[in-house]
């Protein structure tokens, strides 16, 4: 089970993938205002993740000792075109069960970014010896990415009405979970 931190894309280009450090902090913010401006399907819009570049640099800072919590980047000729995580809780009865999120920034869409970042997350889950079970959320209209999580087998576990709140109506998710043995 090798983590894979470079993979050659669709259209040639080179993705490498890396944990994101504290340092990452201002940028990753910049990427998830832009991205949320280019799709409905995520749970803010564009210009809408109030955070300060003090709060992300403290949450990335916590996250790099964590054993069940990790945010990596995608990068293309350095600019990152991905973001994606996986985030459990203390508790120890819930140690073992991360919820993954992950998004890709428009222009690089349809080239395997999102299946490269999803892979590395799922080989980090199983090398963690402490996940057993990866959780998500997906729009029910959100037909590509269900696909991709089906392709890496992920697997419907039911639905989950009124989600989200957008352009004036309430959006239902499709929960899908992949368990890690
Ligand atoms: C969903 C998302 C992460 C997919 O990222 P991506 O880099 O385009 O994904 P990939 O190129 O790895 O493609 C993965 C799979 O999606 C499907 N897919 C890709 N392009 C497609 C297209 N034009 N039409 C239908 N399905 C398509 C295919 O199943 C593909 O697998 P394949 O290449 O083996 O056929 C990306 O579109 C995204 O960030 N969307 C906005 C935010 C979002 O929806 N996040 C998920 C919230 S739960």
């Amino acid at each position: 089970m090798e983590l894979q931190n470079s993979r050659i894309l669709k259209d040639g280009s080179s993705l490498s993938i890396i944990r994101a450090n504290p340092e990452d902090a201002a940028e990753m913010i910049d990427f998830l205002n832009r991205i949320g401006g280019e799709t409905d399907n995520l749970t803010f819009g564009g210009g809408e993740f109030h955070m300060t570049v003090e709060k992300e640099t403290e949450f990335l800072e916590g996250l790099q000792k964590s054993q069940n919590s990790i945010m990596i980047l995608g990068r293309i000729n350095s600019q990152i075109v991905s973001i994606a995580n996986l985030s459990a809780s203390n508790k120890t009865r819930m140690l073992h069960a991360a919820e993954l999120g992950t998004s890709v920034i428009k222009a690089h869409w349809h080239l395997g970014v999102g299946t490269a970042m999803m892979e590395y997350l799922i080989t980090w889950a199983k090398r963690s010896g402490i996940i057993r079970k990866i959780d998500l959320s997906v729009r029910t209209t959100n037909h590509r990415a269900i696909q991709l999580y089906e392709q890496l087998g992920f697997q419907k576990e039911g639905i989950k009405t009124r989600c989200m709140f957008i352009n004036g109506e309430f959006c239902d998710t499709v929960e899908m979970g992949l368990k890690i043995e």
